[in-house]
């Protein structure tokens, strides 16, 4: 989508982190933000003095009922939403399954996931009737490369939203309208205290030794550039592709095995 068509984009998780970089890197080009997040002394910390370009609300992304407000109150100061950023996430629990509670793997789906899906269900008609839009939902580095221990719910919840953004592609490409999956490698954020002021136990971000996070404003323009070449996945680390590559050869070298292994098992027909 070529960015002088933006006129207005709505960014959860906008008071911190990725989601704040997003937002700057909209404002800078000058295009109307609407601001979602969950925690109000954030937006209020981070939006006083910025002007009228800027709206910030309160939402709770797993509200469905808070969707639809939201998005009255967004539309009715900026006009309609051209692009949806769904970035809203919290961090891993730092449990391993075997110790993890429900209530924090509930939890993390919910933010992480089905959040996700309540964003794209509150805005995809209408983006589909006007044949234009974009959609960019963040997962992770952690949803297309191998799961890695105490990241299990976590995992979990980004490979699923590399999944559906993956399907929302292919099914809003005849529409007009663009789809893309955030994948970043670290970026400098508050995603431990985030975690722990909503509740995770043992929060936890296990980066590379010697990694210096990106700028959340580089993670931003790569996301507006990203949207302009309609880019269906966004590494913002393309050097840590080997990691993708390691997970595609685990599972070649099963396949491998299981293709010899198989032959010699009655009916099967490979
Ligand atoms: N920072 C990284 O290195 C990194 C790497 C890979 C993926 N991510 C993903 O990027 C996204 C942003 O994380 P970040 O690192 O910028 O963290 P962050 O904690 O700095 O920002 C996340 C923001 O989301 C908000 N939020 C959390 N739950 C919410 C909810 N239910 N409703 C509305 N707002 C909610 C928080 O209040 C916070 O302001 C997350 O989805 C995270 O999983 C981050």
């Amino acid at each position: 989508m070529e960015l002088t068509r933006i006129r207005h984009a709505l960014v959860t998780g906008g008071a911190s982190g990725i989601g704040l970089g997003i937002v700057d890197a909209f404002a800078e080009r000058g295009i109307a933000v609407t601001v979602a997040d969950i925690i109000q002394e954030r937006l209020d910390q981070q939006f006083v003095m910025r002007g009228e370009n800027i709206m910030p609300i309160r939402l709770d992304t797993r509200d469905r009922e808070g969707w639809i407000e939201a998005k009255r109150t967004a539309e009715t100061r900026f006009g309609p939403v051209d692009v949806l950023v769904n970035n809203a996430g919290i961090g891993p629990d730092g449990c391993e399954i075997s110790e993890m509670t429900p209530d924090s793997f509930d939890k993390t789906i919910a933010i992480n996931l089905t959040a996700v899906f309540n964003g794209i269900n509150a805005f995809v008609g209408e983006m589909k009737a006007r044949g234009s839009g974009h959609i960019v939902n963040t997962a992770s580095m952690n949803g297309i490369m191998l799961g890695l221990a105490r990241y299990g719910a976590y995992a979990a919840s980004k490979f699923g939203v590399v999944g559906l953004s993956e399907a929302l592609r292919e099914e809003l490409e005849p529409h007009g309208v663009g789809v893309s999956v955030l994948c970043p490698g670290p970026v400098l954020s508050n995603m431990p205290e985030t975690s722990r002021l909503l509740g995770n136990p043992a929060p936890e971000q296990r980066w590379p030794d010697g990694t210096v996070g990106m700028e959340p404003i580089v993670a931003g323009r790569i996301v507006l550039r990203s949207i302009e070449l309609n880019l269906g996945h966004i590494l913002t680390h393309p050097n840590y592709f080997p990691a993708i590559d390691h997970r595609n050869d685990v599972i070649r070298q099963a396949a491998e095995i299981e293709q010899a292994e198989w032959a010699s098992l009655p009916g099967w027909q490979g």
